[in-house]
């Protein structure tokens, strides 16, 4: 069995974000409402490491009694602000503020996390500039390792809007890494496994710790665990251990997608700057 890791495929993407920033000025602002811990900890991640590769990288913490309008009134100046290349507003947001609202004010060509309808549109038309950080850093794994996805029988088992839908357009468009046969299974799937037993790649987002079972592939099948979980102390994923002894290869966890996604956000925001020249 063959482990799928990430931080190779991370360092690609961060050496090219890199030389990038280096022709280019550019600048991540990112807002955090409110406190929650892991919130935090992916935030400063994402800070230290736009800084680490040359981007300007601004911090916007806000209270968790923020109202609606003056979070809008942020995200407005911060679109208004041409020396803002992207931005994103860490979710989740917390209790009242109307999550479907927030990302829709970002400009599509400043949100880097690809979440705007219009960019989730672009998406499922095969048009996308960029797509949201998880998936493609999926994408950008399965490219990396040469797994071929053209022809195969790909099962996404979660249909999240952060990682299972768009991850399921991104496998089905006509693209290179893309051109799968693509089936999106969630908890309404009256019998996951008949799917999952025939698929040729599994993608597992379905936010349950451990939980995927080897019973649920054909023998060979890769895996991609998308989960990450602390659980007694220990960071774990989505799908059951035991899951290592019938996959052919296997993202482990930790160390697997997680690396991949502050690389592709970083990466999304050379991207946002390249379409914001073309737009002007
Ligand atoms: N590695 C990273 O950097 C990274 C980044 C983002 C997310 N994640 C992880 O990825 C996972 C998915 O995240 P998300 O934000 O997309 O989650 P989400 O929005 O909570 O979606 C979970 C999806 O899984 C489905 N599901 C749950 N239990 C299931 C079951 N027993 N059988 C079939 N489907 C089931 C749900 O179905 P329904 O729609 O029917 O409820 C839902 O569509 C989580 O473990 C999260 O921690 C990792």
């Amino acid at each position: 069995m063959r482990l799928l890791y990430g931080n190779p495929v991370a360092q690609q993407i961060l050496r090219e974000v890199e030389a990038y920033a280096r022709q280019h000025p550019l600048r991540l602002d990112i807002i955090l409402v409110g406190n929650h811990e892991p919130s935090r900890i992916y935030v400063n991640r994402k800070l230290q490491q736009a800084s680490k590769v040359g981007m300007q990288a601004v911090l916007h913490h806000l209270p968790e009694t923020t109202s609606a309008s003056d979070l809008l009134a942020l995200i407005d100046q911060l679109n208004a602000d041409s020396a803002v290349t992207g931005m994103i507003v860490q979710l989740p947001l917390p209790g009242p503020l109307e999550q479907e609202m927030i990302l829709e004010r970002i400009h599509p060509l400043k949100d880097v996390d690809g979440l705007h309808p219009y960019n989730i549109g672009l998406l499922a038309l095969g048009r996308a500039r960029w797509a949201p950080a998880t998936p493609w850093g999926i994408v950008e794994l399965l490219k990396y390792y040469s797994i071929v996805t053209e022809g195969k029988h790909v099962v996404v088992v979660g249909r999240g809007r952060l990682v299972g839908t768009p991850l399921a357009l991104l496998l089905s468009r006509a693209a290179p890494y893309g051109n799968a046969t693509t089936t999106l299974c969630h908890t309404r799937t009256s019998d996951l496994y008949e799917h999952t037993q025939k698929a040729d790649i599994v993608v597992v987002a379905a936010g349950q710790p451990r939980w995927f079972p080897p019973e649920g592939l054909k023998p060979g099948a890769i895996v991609i665990d998308v989960g990450i979980h602390r659980v007694e102390g220990q960071i774990v994923g989505d799908t059951h251990p035991e899951v290592a002894q019938a996959a052919s290869a296997l993202t482990p966890v930790p160390g697997g997608v997680g690396p991949l996604t502050v690389a592709a956000l970083l990466q999304n925001v050379c991207k946002a700057h390249q379409a914001q020249t073309l737009a002007q």
